[in-house]
């Protein structure tokens, strides 16, 4: 070690030990309304946010966030219940430290899953996302601070999305697959916005997982990930958007995903 990095402070110096030996297989991500995975688990152990010195903590009221130990199959997961959002005034290095605690744990791949709009006319609202790339229109990145020139060809795991397309198929459930762009928020976009995310080539918009991606691939993780998709963006429906049917699509079609993940882990585990 060169006297440099003996001279970094730790990042979490004190990782209660449930979780400091907990060796997942695979690490996830649940955002909102997605919460009901955890039930279709085996739990074997839950410790909040609050509890890990160095982990930013939600300022939105009722968002407090937990790691939940469990196992699905026998295969052990660490689930990730809730996140916390640039829009909170969160930096990405920040929304990006809990991926780095999960990165010590050593999982082989991390899924994140989030809620979005969809700009894509054939994409409705109710159905899922597999992201296959990503625009990160924050003007912010997790990996600030150092010359980390990092290659992001291949973000989202081609073997990882390649396992889900199939089990996606052998399920019978329509996955498509398509461009998230990530925006700061917290207000949804205007119309014109819209359109622009348009013309860039996006599919779905949405407030978060691109600072998690790019953190979990420069740590050498797989990643895939998936937007619930819960409305039509501002201005591809006449529809006012309300938080309130964001959370309500998320909760229905979380069931799916629940299964799409189920069958895919065991595979997952084989690579
Ligand atoms: N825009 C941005 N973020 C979102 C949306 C949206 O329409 N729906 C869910 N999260």
């Amino acid at each position: 070690m060169t006297s440099s990095a003996a001279a970094l402070p730790e990042e979490f110096p004190k990782i209660p030990a449930l979780l400091a030996e907990f060796r997942p297989r695979v690490a996830l991500v649940l955002g909102s309304g997605l919460g009901g995975f955890a039930d279709a688990c085996d739990r074997l152990f839950e410790v909040p946010y609050a509890d890990i010195l160095g982990l930013p903590l939600s300022k939105v009221p009722g968002h407090a966030g937990k790691f939940v130990g469990a196992t699905l199959g026998g295969i052990p997961l660490l689930l990730a219940m809730g996140r916390v959002h640039f829009y909170e005034g969160h930096t990405a290095r920040t929304i990006a430290a809990s991926v780095r605690l999960m990165a010590k744990l050593r999982p082989s791949a991390l899924i994140l899953t989030n809620a979005a709009g969809t700009l894509n006319r054939d994409f409705a609202p109710g159905g899922w996302l597999m992201l296959k790339d990503h625009l990160n229109l924050t003007g912010a990145s997790p990996l600030t601070g150092g010359a980390n020139f990092f290659d992001m060809t291949e973000v989202y795991t081609p073997e990882l999305r390649g396992i889900f397309r199939q089990e996606a198929s052998v399920q019978g459930l329509h996955l498509h697959e398509g461009v998230y762009a990530c925006v700061p928020g917290p207000q949804y976009e205007t119309p014109a916005e819209v359109r622009m995310m348009q013309v860039l080539g996006a599919d779905v918009v949405g407030m978060s997982t691109v600072f998690e991606a790019i953190q979990a691939r420069a740590l050498g993780l797989q990643v895939a990930a998936f937007s619930c998709l819960t409305n039509w963006a501002a201005g591809v429906s006449s529809a006012p958007l309300s938080h309130a049917e964001v959370m309500e699509v998320g909760q229905q079609a979380a069931a799916q995903l629940c299964t799409l993940l189920q069958g895919a882990l065991e595979k997952i585990e084989e690579i």
